[in-house]
Protein backbone atom coordinates (compact mmCIF):
# COMPACT_ATOMS: atom_id res chain seq x y z
CA UNK A 1 0.00 0.00 0.00
CA UNK A 2 2.83 2.59 0.27
CA UNK A 3 6.15 2.42 -1.91
CA UNK A 4 8.98 3.66 -0.68
CA UNK A 5 12.41 4.93 -2.23
CA UNK A 6 15.31 5.62 -1.04
CA UNK A 7 17.63 8.37 -2.32
CA UNK A 8 20.14 5.51 -3.61
CA UNK A 9 22.74 7.40 -4.87
CA UNK A 10 22.59 10.07 -1.93
CA UNK A 11 23.54 7.42 0.51
CA UNK A 12 26.72 6.69 1.41
CA UNK A 13 26.38 2.97 2.64
CA UNK A 14 24.29 0.25 1.51
CA UNK A 15 20.85 -0.10 3.38
CA UNK A 16 20.74 -3.74 2.68
CA UNK A 17 24.33 -3.95 4.87
CA UNK A 18 21.94 -3.08 7.83
CA UNK A 19 19.85 -6.28 7.33
CA UNK A 20 21.67 -8.58 10.54
CA UNK A 21 21.28 -5.66 12.91
CA UNK A 22 17.93 -4.93 11.83
CA UNK A 23 17.00 -8.28 12.13
CA UNK A 24 18.19 -8.70 15.64
CA UNK A 25 16.18 -5.45 16.50
CA UNK A 26 12.92 -6.49 14.70
CA UNK A 27 13.15 -9.46 17.06
CA UNK A 28 13.62 -7.00 20.36
CA UNK A 29 10.63 -5.17 19.09
CA UNK A 30 8.34 -8.59 18.89
CA UNK A 31 9.68 -10.43 21.57
CA UNK A 32 9.36 -7.30 23.81
CA UNK A 33 13.17 -7.53 24.90
CA UNK A 34 14.26 -4.31 24.04
CA UNK A 35 14.37 -1.19 25.21
CA UNK A 36 11.24 0.56 26.70
CA UNK A 37 9.54 -2.72 26.25
CA UNK A 38 6.85 -1.81 28.47
CA UNK A 39 5.47 0.51 25.93
CA UNK A 40 5.41 -1.81 23.17
CA UNK A 41 1.13 -2.58 23.25
CA UNK A 42 0.65 -0.89 20.04
CA UNK A 43 2.50 -3.45 18.26
CA UNK A 44 0.03 -6.26 18.36
CA UNK A 45 -2.70 -3.27 18.99
CA UNK A 46 -4.26 -3.76 15.18
CA UNK A 47 -4.97 -7.31 15.89
CA UNK A 48 -5.21 -7.39 19.60
CA UNK A 49 -7.67 -3.92 20.33
CA UNK A 50 -10.25 -3.87 22.83
CA UNK A 51 -13.42 -4.76 20.52
CA UNK A 52 -15.90 -4.37 23.07
CA UNK A 53 -14.51 -0.85 23.76
CA UNK A 54 -14.45 -0.14 20.03
CA UNK A 55 -17.98 -0.63 19.53
CA UNK A 56 -18.67 1.62 22.59
CA UNK A 57 -16.42 4.32 20.50
CA UNK A 58 -18.87 4.32 17.73
CA UNK A 59 -22.11 4.20 19.59
CA UNK A 60 -21.10 6.82 21.84
CA UNK A 61 -19.57 8.57 18.47
CA UNK A 62 -23.17 8.52 16.33
CA UNK A 63 -24.99 9.71 19.82
CA UNK A 64 -22.16 12.82 20.04
CA UNK A 65 -22.81 13.47 16.19
CA UNK A 66 -26.51 13.97 16.82
CA UNK A 67 -25.83 16.01 19.85
CA UNK A 68 -23.75 18.88 19.21
CA UNK A 69 -22.53 21.44 16.88
CA UNK A 70 -19.12 21.82 18.81
CA UNK A 71 -17.20 18.36 19.55
CA UNK A 72 -14.54 19.61 22.17
CA UNK A 73 -11.33 17.76 22.13
CA UNK A 74 -9.56 18.47 25.48
CA UNK A 75 -5.97 16.92 25.17
CA UNK A 76 -1.89 17.74 24.24
CA UNK A 77 0.67 16.25 22.21
CA UNK A 78 -0.03 12.67 21.97
CA UNK A 79 -3.94 13.32 23.15
CA UNK A 80 -4.73 15.41 20.60
CA UNK A 81 -2.40 15.12 17.46
CA UNK A 82 -3.37 12.07 16.17
CA UNK A 83 -6.94 12.75 16.29
CA UNK A 84 -6.12 16.56 14.47
CA UNK A 85 -4.43 14.72 12.07
CA UNK A 86 -6.45 11.91 11.26
CA UNK A 87 -9.46 14.30 10.86
CA UNK A 88 -7.98 17.50 8.26
CA UNK A 89 -6.02 14.69 6.28
CA UNK A 90 -8.83 12.51 5.82
CA UNK A 91 -11.74 15.45 5.92
CA UNK A 92 -10.01 18.06 4.26
CA UNK A 93 -9.71 21.27 5.65
CA UNK A 94 -13.13 22.91 5.31
CA UNK A 95 -15.05 19.94 5.22
CA UNK A 96 -18.96 20.37 5.45
CA UNK A 97 -19.73 18.16 8.50
CA UNK A 98 -21.23 18.75 11.62
CA UNK A 99 -20.13 18.67 14.19
CA UNK A 100 -16.93 20.92 14.07
CA UNK A 101 -14.41 19.34 15.99
CA UNK A 102 -12.49 21.95 18.23
CA UNK A 103 -9.07 21.13 19.81
CA UNK A 104 -8.26 22.59 23.32
CA UNK A 105 -6.62 21.72 26.39
CA UNK A 106 -3.22 21.99 24.35
CA UNK A 107 -1.74 25.75 25.07
CA UNK A 108 -1.67 28.35 27.58
CA UNK A 109 -2.64 30.94 25.62
CA UNK A 110 -5.24 33.01 27.23
CA UNK A 111 -6.45 34.76 23.80
CA UNK A 112 -7.12 31.26 22.17
CA UNK A 113 -8.81 29.51 25.46
CA UNK A 114 -11.21 32.47 25.86
CA UNK A 115 -12.06 32.40 21.92
CA UNK A 116 -12.89 29.21 21.85
CA UNK A 117 -14.88 29.58 25.39
CA UNK A 118 -16.35 32.71 23.14
CA UNK A 119 -17.08 30.90 20.39
CA UNK A 120 -18.69 27.58 21.53
CA UNK A 121 -21.17 29.97 23.81
CA UNK A 122 -24.52 29.70 22.15
CA UNK A 123 -23.56 25.98 20.55
CA UNK A 124 -24.64 22.54 21.28
CA UNK A 125 -21.48 21.17 23.28
CA UNK A 126 -20.10 17.84 24.04
CA UNK A 127 -16.71 17.77 25.52
CA UNK A 128 -13.96 14.69 25.24
CA UNK A 129 -11.18 15.27 27.76
CA UNK A 130 -8.30 13.03 27.48
CA UNK A 131 -5.64 12.47 29.13
CA UNK A 132 -3.34 9.45 29.81
CA UNK A 133 -1.84 10.89 33.26
CA UNK A 134 -4.62 12.77 34.07
CA UNK A 135 -2.56 15.73 35.31
CA UNK A 136 -1.48 17.39 32.28
CA UNK A 137 -1.87 21.10 33.44
CA UNK A 138 -2.77 22.75 29.77
CA UNK A 139 -5.75 20.06 29.40
CA UNK A 140 -6.47 20.05 33.43
CA UNK A 141 -6.50 23.74 32.99
CA UNK A 142 -8.50 24.09 30.10
CA UNK A 143 -11.05 21.54 31.33
CA UNK A 144 -11.91 22.95 34.34
CA UNK A 145 -13.28 25.85 32.88
CA UNK A 146 -14.91 23.95 30.05
CA UNK A 147 -16.03 21.65 33.48
CA UNK A 148 -17.89 24.99 34.50
CA UNK A 149 -18.66 26.35 31.26
CA UNK A 150 -20.84 22.81 30.67
CA UNK A 151 -22.18 22.79 33.95
CA UNK A 152 -23.45 26.38 34.17
CA UNK A 153 -24.95 25.88 30.50
CA UNK A 154 -26.53 22.32 31.37
CA UNK A 155 -26.79 21.69 35.11
CA UNK A 156 -24.76 18.99 36.14
CA UNK A 157 -26.79 16.10 35.80
CA UNK A 158 -26.77 17.13 31.41
CA UNK A 159 -23.09 18.12 31.66
CA UNK A 160 -22.10 14.59 33.02
CA UNK A 161 -23.87 12.84 30.09
CA UNK A 162 -21.77 15.55 28.11
CA UNK A 163 -18.50 14.64 28.85
CA UNK A 164 -16.45 12.14 28.12
CA UNK A 165 -13.27 10.97 29.65
CA UNK A 166 -10.47 8.99 28.10
CA UNK A 167 -7.38 8.29 30.51
CA UNK A 168 -6.22 5.35 32.21
CA UNK A 169 -8.53 2.60 33.02
CA UNK A 170 -8.36 2.02 36.70
CA UNK A 171 -5.90 5.40 37.91
CA UNK A 172 -5.36 8.82 38.08
CA UNK A 173 -7.03 12.44 38.92
CA UNK A 174 -9.29 12.69 35.69
CA UNK A 175 -10.40 8.54 36.16
CA UNK A 176 -11.34 9.89 39.94
CA UNK A 177 -13.48 13.25 38.76
CA UNK A 178 -14.95 10.66 36.04
CA UNK A 179 -15.99 8.57 38.45
CA UNK A 180 -17.27 10.79 41.05
CA UNK A 181 -19.13 12.65 37.82
CA UNK A 182 -20.36 9.81 36.20
CA UNK A 183 -19.10 10.41 32.81
CA UNK A 184 -18.66 7.75 30.27
CA UNK A 185 -15.02 6.71 30.07
CA UNK A 186 -12.61 4.97 27.49
CA UNK A 187 -9.09 3.56 28.61
CA UNK A 188 -5.87 4.24 27.12
CA UNK A 189 -3.72 1.53 27.04
CA UNK A 190 -1.09 1.07 29.67
CA UNK A 191 1.37 -0.17 27.53
CA UNK A 192 0.69 2.55 24.90
CA UNK A 193 2.60 5.98 24.71
CA UNK A 194 0.85 8.94 24.12
CA UNK A 195 2.07 9.61 20.38
CA UNK A 196 1.52 5.89 19.49
CA UNK A 197 -2.06 6.60 20.52
CA UNK A 198 -4.31 7.73 17.65
CA UNK A 199 -5.06 4.07 17.08
CA UNK A 200 -6.46 3.56 20.41
CA UNK A 201 -9.50 5.96 21.71
CA UNK A 202 -7.36 8.49 22.05
CA UNK A 203 -7.86 9.36 18.46
CA UNK A 204 -10.73 6.72 17.32
CA UNK A 205 -13.16 8.51 19.14
CA UNK A 206 -12.72 12.23 17.94
CA UNK A 207 -12.29 10.85 14.83
CA UNK A 208 -15.91 8.60 15.04
CA UNK A 209 -17.19 11.60 15.74
CA UNK A 210 -15.92 13.41 12.97
CA UNK A 211 -17.64 10.82 10.18
CA UNK A 212 -14.71 8.80 9.37
CA UNK A 213 -14.67 5.26 8.85
CA UNK A 214 -12.74 3.77 12.10
CA UNK A 215 -13.44 0.02 10.80
CA UNK A 216 -11.45 1.00 7.51
CA UNK A 217 -8.92 2.66 9.56
CA UNK A 218 -8.43 -0.26 12.11
CA UNK A 219 -8.20 -2.43 8.67
CA UNK A 220 -5.15 0.03 7.39
CA UNK A 221 -3.18 -0.50 11.00
CA UNK A 222 -3.50 -4.63 10.16
CA UNK A 223 -2.83 -4.00 6.69
CA UNK A 224 0.46 -2.45 7.54
CA UNK A 225 0.95 -5.21 10.30
CA UNK A 226 0.98 -7.64 7.78
CA UNK A 227 3.24 -6.12 5.37
CA UNK A 228 5.40 -4.94 7.64
CA UNK A 229 6.20 -8.64 9.06
CA UNK A 230 9.16 -9.37 7.58
CA UNK A 231 12.13 -7.57 8.58
CA UNK A 232 13.94 -8.18 4.95
CA UNK A 233 15.13 -4.60 4.12
CA UNK A 234 13.61 -5.56 0.36
CA UNK A 235 10.19 -6.39 1.54
CA UNK A 236 9.76 -3.70 4.35
CA UNK A 237 9.66 -0.34 3.63
CA UNK A 238 9.18 0.96 7.12
CA UNK A 239 12.69 -0.38 8.16
CA UNK A 240 14.21 0.63 4.89
CA UNK A 241 13.16 3.87 5.57
CA UNK A 242 14.55 3.55 9.20
CA UNK A 243 18.03 2.53 7.86
CA UNK A 244 18.35 5.09 5.22
CA UNK A 245 17.46 8.07 7.97
CA UNK A 246 20.38 6.23 10.41
CA UNK A 247 22.73 6.48 7.00
CA UNK A 248 21.91 10.23 6.56
CA UNK A 249 21.89 10.80 9.86
CA UNK A 250 26.05 9.66 9.92
CA UNK A 251 26.37 11.74 6.73
CA UNK A 252 26.02 15.06 8.81
CA UNK A 253 22.26 15.53 8.09
CA UNK A 254 20.73 16.95 11.02
CA UNK A 255 16.87 17.22 10.09
CA UNK A 256 14.55 15.73 8.33
CA UNK A 257 11.71 17.82 6.44
CA UNK A 258 8.11 16.05 6.13
CA UNK A 259 7.02 17.53 2.59
CA UNK A 260 3.76 16.86 1.45
CA UNK A 261 2.17 18.69 -1.40
CA UNK A 262 -1.45 18.71 0.11
CA UNK A 263 -2.19 21.27 2.55
CA UNK A 264 -4.80 18.71 4.37
CA UNK A 265 -1.79 17.11 5.50
CA UNK A 266 0.12 19.90 7.56
CA UNK A 267 -1.14 18.55 10.94
CA UNK A 268 -0.29 15.08 10.05
CA UNK A 269 3.11 16.47 9.86
CA UNK A 270 2.71 18.01 13.68
CA UNK A 271 1.61 14.30 14.29
CA UNK A 272 4.79 12.96 12.99
CA UNK A 273 6.95 15.91 14.35
CA UNK A 274 6.04 14.34 17.79
CA UNK A 275 6.69 11.13 16.96
CA UNK A 276 9.60 11.04 16.07
CA UNK A 277 11.05 14.09 18.03
CA UNK A 278 10.03 12.82 21.13
CA UNK A 279 11.01 9.05 20.35
CA UNK A 280 14.45 10.00 18.87
CA UNK A 281 15.74 13.32 20.76
CA UNK A 282 18.04 12.24 23.58
CA UNK A 283 20.54 10.77 24.59
CA UNK A 284 22.42 14.11 22.64
CA UNK A 285 20.99 12.61 19.53
CA UNK A 286 18.41 12.20 16.93
CA UNK A 287 17.30 13.60 13.70
CA UNK A 288 15.46 17.34 14.41
CA UNK A 289 11.71 16.70 12.42
CA UNK A 290 10.61 19.47 10.72
CA UNK A 291 8.47 19.94 7.97
CA UNK A 292 6.52 22.03 5.22
CA UNK A 293 4.17 22.11 2.51
CA UNK A 294 5.07 22.70 -1.03
CA UNK A 295 5.03 24.05 -3.49
CA UNK A 296 3.86 27.06 -0.91
CA UNK A 297 6.45 26.99 1.54
CA UNK A 298 9.25 27.38 -1.77
CA UNK A 299 7.97 30.53 -1.59
CA UNK A 300 9.06 30.77 2.47
CA UNK A 301 11.85 28.08 3.02
CA UNK A 302 12.67 27.34 -0.65
CA UNK A 303 15.77 29.03 -0.99
CA UNK A 304 17.43 27.67 2.40
CA UNK A 305 16.98 24.23 1.02
CA UNK A 306 18.13 24.82 -2.03
CA UNK A 307 21.15 27.03 -1.35
CA UNK A 308 21.91 27.11 2.39
CA UNK A 309 23.14 24.90 5.32
CA UNK A 310 23.45 21.18 3.66
CA UNK A 311 22.03 19.96 7.12
CA UNK A 312 18.72 18.50 5.77
CA UNK A 313 17.32 15.79 4.02
CA UNK A 314 13.51 15.85 2.50
CA UNK A 315 11.47 12.63 3.25
CA UNK A 316 8.42 13.25 0.85
CA UNK A 317 5.02 12.31 1.55
CA UNK A 318 3.17 11.57 -1.39
CA UNK A 319 -0.07 10.61 -2.59
CA UNK A 320 -0.71 8.55 -5.75
CA UNK A 321 -4.49 10.08 -6.34
CA UNK A 322 -5.87 13.72 -4.67
CA UNK A 323 -9.60 13.30 -3.25
CA UNK A 324 -10.35 16.35 -5.85
CA UNK A 325 -9.11 17.21 -8.95
CA UNK A 326 -10.51 19.69 -12.09
CA UNK A 327 -9.33 20.42 -15.29
CA UNK A 328 -8.02 23.91 -15.71
CA UNK A 329 -9.71 26.20 -18.25
CA UNK A 330 -9.25 27.68 -21.32
CA UNK A 331 -9.49 31.84 -21.45
CA UNK A 332 -10.25 33.30 -24.42
CA UNK A 333 -8.26 36.26 -24.11
CA UNK A 334 -5.26 34.32 -22.23
CA UNK A 335 -4.57 37.96 -21.05
CA UNK A 336 -3.07 36.31 -17.85
CA UNK A 337 -0.73 33.61 -20.09
CA UNK A 338 -1.61 30.51 -18.41
CA UNK A 339 -3.39 28.48 -21.35
CA UNK A 340 -0.24 26.67 -21.30
CA UNK A 341 -1.93 24.86 -18.60
CA UNK A 342 -5.22 24.85 -20.04
CA UNK A 343 -6.47 21.15 -20.28
CA UNK A 344 -4.47 19.65 -17.82
CA UNK A 345 -5.99 18.74 -14.42
CA UNK A 346 -4.48 20.56 -11.17
CA UNK A 347 -3.18 17.49 -9.90
CA UNK A 348 -0.91 17.47 -12.82
CA UNK A 349 0.66 20.76 -11.69
CA UNK A 350 1.10 19.80 -8.57
CA UNK A 351 2.99 16.97 -9.49
CA UNK A 352 5.27 18.06 -11.91
CA UNK A 353 5.66 20.96 -9.42
CA UNK A 354 7.30 17.94 -7.26
CA UNK A 355 8.86 16.39 -10.03
CA UNK A 356 10.65 20.07 -10.75
CA UNK A 357 11.52 20.32 -7.33
CA UNK A 358 12.73 17.03 -6.56
CA UNK A 359 15.54 17.81 -9.14
CA UNK A 360 16.22 21.31 -8.29
CA UNK A 361 16.76 19.76 -4.78
CA UNK A 362 17.95 16.66 -5.12
CA UNK A 363 20.19 17.08 -8.43
CA UNK A 364 21.24 20.22 -8.02
CA UNK A 365 21.05 21.36 -4.19
CA UNK A 366 22.35 18.09 -3.17
CA UNK A 367 19.89 17.42 -0.57
CA UNK A 368 18.94 13.97 -0.54
CA UNK A 369 15.22 13.24 -0.85
CA UNK A 370 13.82 9.80 0.94
CA UNK A 371 10.27 9.55 -1.33
CA UNK A 372 7.18 7.38 0.86
CA UNK A 373 4.16 6.99 -2.06
CA UNK A 374 0.32 6.53 -0.81
CA UNK A 375 -2.34 5.62 -2.76
CA UNK A 376 -4.93 8.09 -1.62
CA UNK A 377 -5.81 9.76 1.06
CA UNK A 378 -8.88 7.99 3.56
CA UNK A 379 -9.25 6.03 6.40
CA UNK A 380 -7.82 2.95 5.82
CA UNK A 381 -4.59 5.00 4.59
CA UNK A 382 -4.28 6.92 7.34
CA UNK A 383 -3.91 3.64 9.23
CA UNK A 384 -1.40 1.99 7.48
CA UNK A 385 0.66 5.62 7.41
CA UNK A 386 0.52 5.70 11.18
CA UNK A 387 1.17 1.93 11.74
CA UNK A 388 3.98 2.69 9.11
CA UNK A 389 5.47 5.30 11.06
CA UNK A 390 5.15 3.30 14.32
CA UNK A 391 7.39 0.63 13.19
CA UNK A 392 9.88 3.22 11.18
CA UNK A 393 10.24 5.28 14.55
CA UNK A 394 10.92 2.27 16.71
CA UNK A 395 13.76 0.79 14.33
CA UNK A 396 15.18 4.06 13.81
CA UNK A 397 15.63 4.98 17.47
CA UNK A 398 16.40 1.36 18.19
CA UNK A 399 19.42 1.93 15.75
CA UNK A 400 20.35 4.67 17.65
CA UNK A 401 20.55 2.42 20.94
CA UNK A 402 18.13 4.80 22.68
CA UNK A 403 14.39 4.19 24.37
CA UNK A 404 11.84 5.26 21.38
CA UNK A 405 9.25 4.85 24.18
CA UNK A 406 10.04 7.31 26.79
CA UNK A 407 10.18 10.96 27.13
CA UNK A 408 12.29 12.29 30.40
CA UNK A 409 13.35 15.68 28.82
CA UNK A 410 9.74 16.78 28.80
CA UNK A 411 9.83 17.32 32.33
CA UNK A 412 12.52 19.70 32.93
CA UNK A 413 10.18 23.04 31.63
CA UNK A 414 7.29 21.23 33.60
CA UNK A 415 9.35 21.61 37.10
CA UNK A 416 10.51 24.90 36.52
CA UNK A 417 7.15 26.40 35.32
CA UNK A 418 5.52 24.68 38.78
CA UNK A 419 8.29 26.34 40.66
CA UNK A 420 7.77 29.04 39.13
CA UNK A 421 3.69 29.21 39.88
CA UNK A 422 4.19 28.07 43.48
CA UNK A 423 2.71 24.50 42.73
CA UNK A 424 4.00 22.35 46.19
O1 LIG B 1 3.70 11.42 24.01
C1 LIG B 1 3.61 11.81 25.14
O2 LIG B 1 3.83 11.08 26.09
C2 LIG B 1 3.17 13.24 25.47
O3 LIG B 1 3.13 14.07 24.39
C3 LIG B 1 1.78 13.16 26.06
O4 LIG B 1 0.94 12.60 25.12
C4 LIG B 1 1.26 14.52 26.46
O5 LIG B 1 2.14 15.14 27.34
C5 LIG B 1 -0.12 14.38 27.11
O6 LIG B 1 -0.05 13.55 28.21
P1 LIG B 1 -1.34 13.06 28.96
O7 LIG B 1 -2.13 12.22 28.00
O8 LIG B 1 -0.85 12.27 30.12
O9 LIG B 1 -2.12 14.27 29.38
Amino acid sequence: MITFETAHAYLSEDVKSYQKEVTRLHEQLMNKTGKGSDYVGWVEWPNAYDKEEFARIKKAAAVIAKQCDVFLVCGIGGSYLGARAAIETINGLYADKQPEVIFIGNTFSSTYIMQVLNYIKDKEVVVNVISKSGTTTETALAFRLLKQFMEKKYGKAEAAKRIYATTDKNKGTLKTIADKEGYETFAIPDDIGGRFSVITAVGLLPIAVAGIDIDALMEGTRKAYQDLADPNLEKNPAYAYAVARRILEKQGKCAEMLVSYEFQMSSFAEWWKQLFGESEGKDGRGILPCSAVFSTDLHSLGQFIQDGNKMLFETLLMVDKPQQDMIFPEDKDNADGMNYLAGKSLDYVNKMACKGTLEAHEITGKVPNLMITIPELNAESFGYVCYFFFRAVAMSVYLQDSNPFDQPGVEVYKKNMFRLLGKN
